[in-house]
Formats: C-alpha cells, sequence, structure tokens
C-alpha cells in the first residue's frame, strides 16, 4: 500500500513539477526542400535548399555521368519566420553555370561536414527554339490532399517534362505551425522540382508576413545573375519559343505590403513585354505566355468576384476609379497568346476573349484568334477541396471539377497543344486544345495603338 502510495505520489509530483515537453526539431544541417529554378541564359541551372541547422557551406557536386566532377558554391540567406517561434532556416543557393544545353547531369548538394542530399538528376534547357517545349501547369497544390502529387511525381521522373509552371497558392499555407507547413510541402514538392525546374508565382495562401517564407525559399531569375528575393513575385524567362511571364496579383489584395509594388510590377511587365515584340526577340519567342494566380474570368459560384461577368476587375481592368494597371488591354495591345490563371480549384477554358466578348478566329476558333486565350487551371489538390461551377459564361469552353493539372506541348513558332489530365479519372484526358496561329503581335483593336 505505502509502496503504491509512493508510486502515486512520485507520479503526480512528476506530472506537477517537471516541465511539460516541447517537441523541438532536430538540430541537423541535411539539405532538404531541393529544387531547382531556371536562370535566364540556358547555359544555367539555381538549385536552392534549406538547412535547420546552420551550415556555412552550400555546395552543389554535379557532373555528366555519376561521377562528381564538377564542384559550385553559393551562397546562405537566413529566413526567419515570424510566427510565434521565430522560427530560423537556411536557404541555400548555388547557380551551376556553363551547362550544356540539353545535357544530362547528376547532382547532390550539402556540405562536406554535414552530409549531401540524395542523388538528383535534370536536363539542362537546350539553347535553339526548335524542340518541343513540355510543360505540366497547375495552381493550388496544398501539403494535405495533394491529389495530383504521385501522378505529377511519376510523370516528371519518367521524363515527360521541361518544367513545372505553379500558377500560386502552396501548401496551404506555408506559414502555418510556425513554418512547417512550409517546411513539409517544400519536401514533398521535392520528388518533382528535384529533378525540372519549378517555376512560380504567388497566391493568397502565400501572403503571410509579406510573402516572406515564399520570397526566401524560391529562386525565380532576375537580371545580372540574381535570383529569389522580389524577383519571385514577377520575372520572365524564355524556354524555346516561349516568353514566359510570371507575376503577382496579390500585390491588388494586399495593399498593406506597399501600393507601389503594383505600379513597379505593371511598368516592369509593360517593359518586359516592349522588350519581347521587338522583332527580333519575337521572331525567337514568337509565344508569350502569362502566369498569375487570380483570373481576369472565372464562373465559378463560391467566389463573389466569379458571380459577376467582371471577374477579378482589378486584374482585368485596374483599380477602382483611375482604371489603371489592369492587365487585359496591356496584354492584349502586346500579344500576349496565352493567359495562366487558378485560384479557381477547377479547370476552365475559355474561348479567346477581350473586354467580355468572345473574338473566335475565322476558321476555327483557336486559329489566329483576335484576343487572347485564357486557362484557369487550381485544380491540383488542397486542404480546401473543390470549388463549384455556376453558370457558364459566353466564353465559357469546357469546365471541369475533378483534380488535375494542365500539360502543354509547344511545338514550334505556329502549333502549341494544352489538355487536362483528370486525376479523378485515372489521368484521363479530358479536355484538349490546338492553339495554331500563323502570326504573332498585337490583336486587331489596339494594332493601331500600338
Ligand atoms: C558560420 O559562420 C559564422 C560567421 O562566420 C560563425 O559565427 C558560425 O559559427 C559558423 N557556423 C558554423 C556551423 O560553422
Ligand atoms: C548552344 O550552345 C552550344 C554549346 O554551348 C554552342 O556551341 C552553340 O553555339 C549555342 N547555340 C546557340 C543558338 O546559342
Ligand atoms: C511580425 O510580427 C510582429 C509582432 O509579432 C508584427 O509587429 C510585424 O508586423 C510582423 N511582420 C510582418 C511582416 O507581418
Ligand atoms: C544590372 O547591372 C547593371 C550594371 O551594374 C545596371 O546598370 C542595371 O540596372 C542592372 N539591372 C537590373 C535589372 O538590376
Ligand atoms: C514587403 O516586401 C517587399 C519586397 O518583397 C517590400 O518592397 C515591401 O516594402 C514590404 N512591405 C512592407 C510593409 O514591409
Ligand atoms: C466561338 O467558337 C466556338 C467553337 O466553334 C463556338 O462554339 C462559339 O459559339 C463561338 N463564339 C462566337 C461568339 O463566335
Ligand atoms: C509545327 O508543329 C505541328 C505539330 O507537330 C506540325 O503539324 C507543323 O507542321 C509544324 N510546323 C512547322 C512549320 O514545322
Ligand atoms: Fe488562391
Amino acid at each position: 500500500m505505502f509502496v503504491l502510495s509512493g508510486v502515486l505520489i512520485f507520479i503526480v509530483f512528476n506530472i506537477v513539477l517537471s516541465k511539460p515537453v516541447v517537441p523541438k526539431d532536430p538540430i541537423y544541417g541535411q539539405p532538404e526542400q531541393i529544387h531547382l529554378s531556371y536562370g535566364l541564359d540556358p547555359s544555367l541551372m539555381i538549385v536552392t535548399w534549406v538547412t535547420l541547422a546552420e551550415v556555412n557551406d552550400s555546395i552543389v557536386e554535379y557532373g555528366q555521368l555519376d561521377s562528381f566532377d564538377r564542384r559550385a558554391i553559393g551562397s546562405i540567406s537566413i529566413f526567419q519566420d515570424n510566427g510565434t517561434e521565430r522560427r530560423i532556416e537556411y536557404v541555400h543557393r548555388v547557380v551551376l553555370r556553363e551547362l550544356i544545353p540539353g545535357q544530362k547531369y547528376f547532382y547532390h548538394c550539402g556540405s562536406d561536414v554535414y552530409g549531401w542530399s540524395p542523388l538528383f538528376w535534370f536536363t539542362a534547357m537546350r539553347n535553339d527554339s526548335n524542340f518541343v517545349v513540355r510543360m505540366a501547369v497547375y495552381g493550388d497544390m496544398g501539403k494535405d490532399n495533394a491529389q495530383s502529387m504521385a501522378r505529377l511525381q511519376e510523370e516528371t521522373q519518367a521524363g515527360n517534362f521541361d518544367l513545372i509552371l505553379h500558377v500560386g497558392d502552396m501548401a496551404y499555407d506555408m506559414n502555418t505551425d510556425n513554418a512547417r507547413f512550409g517546411d513539409q510541402y517544400m519536401n514533398s514538392i521535392e520528388s518533382i522540382a528535384g529533378y525540372i525546374p519549378y517555376m512560380t508565382c504567388p497566391g493568397n495562401h502565400e501572403n503571410a508576413y509579406n510573402f516572406s517564407q515564399y520570397v526566401a525559399k524560391f529562386s525565380m531569375p532576375w537580371p545580372n545573375n540574381t535570383y529569389g528575393g522580389d524577383a519571385n513575385h514577377y520575372y520572365s524567362f524564355n524556354v524555346g519559343p516561349v516568353h514566359v511571364i510570371g507575376f503577382s496579383t496579390e500585390f491588388y489584395y494586399y495593399l498593406e505590403y506597399g501600393f507601389e509594388q503594383i505600379i513597379n510590377q505593371y511598368k516592369w511587365i509593360e517593359e518586359d513585354l516592349k522588350q519581347a515584340n521587338k522583332p527580333e526577340n519575337r521572331a525567337k519567342q514568337p509565344w508569350i505566355v502569362t502566369m498569375a494566380h487570380k483570373p481576369m474570368y472565372c464562373s465559378n459560384n463560391n467566389d463573389d468576384e466569379c458571380l459577376y461577368a467582371n471577374g477579378y476587375i482589378f486584374i482585368r481592368v485596374g483599380l477602382p476609379f483611375i482604371q489603371e494597371f489592369g492587365f487585359e488591354d496591356l496584354f492584349a495591345k502586346y500579344g500576349v497568346d496565352l493567359e495562366f490563371w487558378a485560384h479557381e480549384h477547377s479547370y476552365e477554358r475559355l474561348w479567346p476573349v477581350y473586354n467580355l466578348r468572345v473574338h473566335n478566329g475565322t476558321k476555327g476558333a483557336y486559329i489566329d484568334p483576335d484576343a487572347p486565350v485564357h486557362i484557369v487551371t487550381g485544380s491540383a489538390g488542397c486542404s480546401e477541396r473543390h470549388d463549384p461551377f455556376g453558370v457558364p459564361r459566353p466564353w465559357t469552353a469546357f469546365q471541369s471539377d475533378d483534380y488535375g493539372y494542365t500539360r502543354m506541348n509547344v511545338y514550334n513558332s505556329s502549333h502549341l497543344y494544352l489538355e487536362q489530365v483528370s486525376d479523378d479519372q485515372g489521368g484521363k484526358v479530358i479536355d484538349s486544345m490546338w492553339l495554331i496561329k500563323s502570326q504573332h503581335g498585337p490583336y486587331s483593336y489596339f494594332k493601331e495603338k500600338f
């Protein structure tokens, strides 16, 4: 009896007096969250990863066979999350240079002291315009319920894609649980992003603490060999015959982080489009494709903006009263061919549309259309699940609420093919489109003004 109560007292004593056990992150310097992005030049590839402990070395060993005959050294930046724990992570960035276009490379990253990542591989971008560029495009993929992830991983490692465009919203949210959701998400995309460039733009789910985790962890290209940081909000790059522009629609909805960002971005995109339209540039990259999160047009019934034909009007037409900094006119004026959006957790293909009117081509809707083509592809899978559709709009060509992602092949200067994969239906292609253009440039209603 005495013994038993002694034990009981001992237990109670321990429960009352001992401090609660707080689980801590293991402090180790092994690389995690490894991912690739393109530089501005085909001879470059950027490797980015994170260590949770301070590791001062950022090294990539790589080579054309499974021996590493080259070594590149990079830089470290410190990311501090603004959650209660103020967690610190170390972001490592290494630029691989003088890659042979089209050549396959093997690599691992890390340091001699703390060890190395597993083996990864990638193919350097080709430096001509005469190859078929194959992309997977999607938005709104979370840490949980990321239904398309397994199929994307399988397709990526089978060599089906050259790159990914992730059209904003990831992890749901990166800052949750003191930034651990971001860590887990970045680790879960490693099986894709460690092998092909993972090009991104921000969505509303990245907004916490001024988009700080998103800005810290990606490495989108910017002139003068700088990567990441502000460039993650807006930037452009060329791949084969395509000029891709990624930008932020979120500047328009989180004004507390700085109104001037709207103006800076708009001016930058306008200048970028001017450059891209110089005859010598447009001859090499005839296709101009944009990606940004919140759509100009949508027909879902869960979202105030989509309930009205106007869509996300700040993005399409511009800020209230002044009616400036909207993208619909800018993109028509500079002959943008294709625009990817997400945010709605569904897939919608539109007829060529400008200013709330369909502008089909005369030989077929998508044969020399007189307006950009919009695709809303935000159904990769996340904890917020599906967004159902309302009534189709006059410009709605196809709607699907299946989980999945878009595949796009750009064949040459005239032929672009796009299809929607349904993960719900075992990878079945549920929609497809050929966009055929004999010429690229401003649409008819802008030709005089151009
Ligand atoms: C990393 O470098 C800093 C500054 O030189 C130094 O204070 C720190 O001890 C180093 N950390 C490790 C783990 O080597
Ligand atoms: C592509 O790269 C190869 C090897 O670096 C070089 O010889 C060739 O001139 C380049 N071609 C173009 C079109 O830049
Ligand atoms: C970070 O948190 C502090 C207080 O906890 C707050 O004052 C500050 O505005 C936050 N910073 C950002 C960028 O959200
Ligand atoms: C790149 O560097 C040059 C020379 O230092 C500078 O004039 C230019 O403004 C820089 N460009 C950007 C986009 O930072
Ligand atoms: C938010 O971050 C951007 C750069 O990414 C910076 O220009 C801006 O000043 C920041 N805003 C605030 C309120 O800190
Ligand atoms: C555009 O083309 C599609 C496909 O041929 C057709 O269904 C639709 O009605 C056309 N819209 C207009 C406004 O011509
Ligand atoms: C462009 O690619 C399409 C699809 O493969 C093909 O039918 C067409 O002939 C090609 N055009 C040229 C000019 O190579
Ligand atoms: Fe969103």
